[in-house]
């Protein structure tokens, strides 16, 4: 009897010393939306090279200028919050650092689903990405539509893909043998397409409409990457961690979706990136 109160006392202290941890650590790893709640701005890191869901206006100045669907989702959600949004352009890598750091609690920028971001990210429920996540292609030159038709054809063969994207996982494991080429901004990898320097160019299939649409020289290759099921919808990176702004901004998710905010958004979208405002922007930074 003495020996079990004794166990039990042990297990009460450990149990008080495990309660007094987690709440020291607690405040730490879930400050995000108390700070963005207490400044009252919400910074979303975004690379605006991927219309149309995020591009740049060029009629338009500051954050006006950036456009497409994940800005819509990004303002909905500050209105959400109660509080102001800030854009801040950066390349798609620089994106992913930035929110992995910590400096950016959160990044908008058409990311799939991947295995490797679960690991490092919180990940938001899954939002609509329009015909962005469902099909992956390789765009090459229209005079080429002949030679490149099945995987094999691109054994050897330079094949470029953005920097720390989906496609650049896509091109690496079912073109194993083509040479991988990491491009920056999907705008340089268009450039470097048409010029010569790579023959194809991994893009989602609704952002290489678009490229097509502004570059007439190019199409999709008839041969399509194979994509699981889970890739076919976009999420949200968030700091990892950071569970309340992840609950908050999951809430703001599935408002947006009963609303039937997502097609509007998506339409809108599109009709400004037919605009001859619309441009692919390269950013260096
Ligand atoms: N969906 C792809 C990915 O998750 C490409 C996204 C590219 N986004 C961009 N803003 N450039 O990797």
């Amino acid at each position: 009897m003495k020996k079990m109160k004794k166990v039990l006392c042990i297990l009460l202290a450990l149990g008080m010393i495990a309660a007094l941890a987690a709440c020291g650590s607690a405040p730490k790893e879930n400050q995000a939306l108390n700070e963005i709640k207490k400044s009252g701005k919400l910074t979303v890191a975004l690379s605006p090279d991927f219309s149309p869901m995020e591009f740049v206006d060029s009629s338009k100045e500051g954050q006006d200028s950036y456009v497409g669907f994940d800005v819509s989702l990004a303002k909905y959600l500050a209105e959400e919050l109660g509080v102001q949004l800030e854009i801040q352009a950066m390349s798609f890598d620089a994106c992913q650092t930035a929110v992995s750091s910590g400096s950016i609690p959160v990044s908008i920028s058409g990311y799939s689903w991947t295995e490797t971001r679960a690991e490092n990210y919180e990940l938001s429920d899954y939002y609509y990405a329009g015909d962005n996540e469902t099909e992956q292609v390789l765009l090459i030159r229209a005079a080429d539509a002949e030679k490149y038709t099945k995987p094999e054809d691109f054994d050897g063969v330079s094949v470029g893909a953005q920097n720390a994207s989906l496609q650049m996982d896509l091109v690496t494991s079912q073109l194993p043998n083509a040479k991988a080429v990491t491009i920056g901004e999907i705008g340089v990898g268009v450039m470097e397409l048409e010029s010569g320097n790579i023959e194809a160019l991994a893009v989602a299939d609704g952002n290489g409409t678009q490229i097509i649409a502004n570059h007439p020289g190019l199409v999709k290759c008839t041969w399509e990457f194979e994509v699981a099921e889970e890739f076919e919808a976009n999420v949200i990176l968030i700091h990892k961690g950071e569970k309340d702004l992840l609950d908050a901004i999951n809430a703001a998710l599935a408002k947006a979706y009963a609303e039937g905010y997502y097609d509007t958004w998506y339409q809108e979208a599109l009709e400004i990136a037919e605009s001859a405002s619309s441009v692919e922007v390269s950013l260096a930074d």
